[in-house]
């Protein structure tokens, strides 16, 4: 079957892919004064969707199935699509949809590919930043022709530490009180507005750390790899895998330090 099964084939696959999205988006990006005839709001009234989202993802759906029939897809907007092989794609068609939409630069087209359940390949189209950042198992994180590592672990008062918020508004209030005490142990704090660029940053050196509550798989699923590829720790709270209830990802060493200062201000719950 076309596409191999390699990890690297399907690197080249979903790079291929996410490229021919990215550069979609970047075409048909709205323009200031029409922005909002192509909204609609999903979970919350900050839950944004635009028809480029759904757009994004059909085009990604479309380039999948033409070479790879039988593959299952796990995309944000359309949910599940059934398939018979053991691989499935993981595929947010544009995470960081309100910077999308607000002309800010970190958004990006993400895709996973899982064999068996295990993440084998990620790539992050960051398309307005002009960086591809991209992973595959066992052979490293690139963002273009540079291998990427995360910066060696820093004491947490010299880490600058990204973090998100969600949509809905009790959640992000129990977020807010877990900054506030996060914030005077840290360097300094950044919200980017897109979790997948975020991980990126993480294996580029660019934060030394990101940590953020409820976050879904198709967010964090590609860039997870491409952060673990680049020497970072990523895991959840107490020893759990990382997950929707809380992502955490730093340098071995930062990243106990972050946990252990995260995890007493019990992070994971909504109220
Ligand atoms: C969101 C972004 C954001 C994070 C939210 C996500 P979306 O994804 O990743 O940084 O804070 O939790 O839902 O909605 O732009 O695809
Ligand atoms: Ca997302
Ligand atoms: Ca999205």
């Amino acid at each position: 079957m076309p596409g191999a099964t390699t990890p690297a084939g399907f690197l080249r696959l979903a790079e291929d892919i996410a490229r021919e999205a990215g550069d979609m988006l970047l075409a048909k990006r709205p323009a200031m004064s029409t922005r909002s005839a192509d909204i609609q709001t999903k979970s919350s009234p900050t839950d944004v969707v635009t028809v480029l989202d759904r757009a994004s993802e059909q085009l990604i759906r479309e380039r999948i199935l033409a070479v790879r029939p039988g593959d299952r897809i796990l995309g944000e907007e359309e949910g599940d699509h059934p398939g018979e092989t053991d691989v499935r794609w993981v595929v947010d068609p544009i995470d960081g949809t309100v910077n999308f939409l607000y002309g800010l630069s970190d958004w990006a087209v993400s895709i996973a590919v899982e064999v068996r359940g295990r993440v084998v390949a990620g790539v992050v189209n960051a398309a307005a930043r002009g960086e591809v950042f991209t992973a595959a198992a066992g052979e490293g994180a690139w963002l273009g022709g540079e291998r990427l590592r995360c910066n060696p672990a820093v004491p947490l008062g010299q880490a600058l530490v990204a973090t998100g918020f969600g949509y809905d508004a009790a959640r992000r209030a129990v977020q807010a009180e877990v900054l506030t005490a996060v914030l005077p142990r840290v360097r300094d704090i950044r919200r980017g507005g897109s979790c997948a660029v975020d991980l990126c940053s993480v294996a580029c050196g660019r934060v030394d750390a990101y940590y953020e509550r409820g976050v879904n798989y198709w967010d964090y699923a590609a860039a997870g790899l491409v952060a673990a590829e680049a020497g970072a720790r990523i895991g959840g709270l107490n020893g759990r895998p990382y997950n929707g209830d809380l992502t955490l990802c730093a340098a071995p060493g930062l990243f106990e330090d972050l946990h252990d200062l995260l995890a007493p201000l019990d992070p994971e719950r909504d109220a």
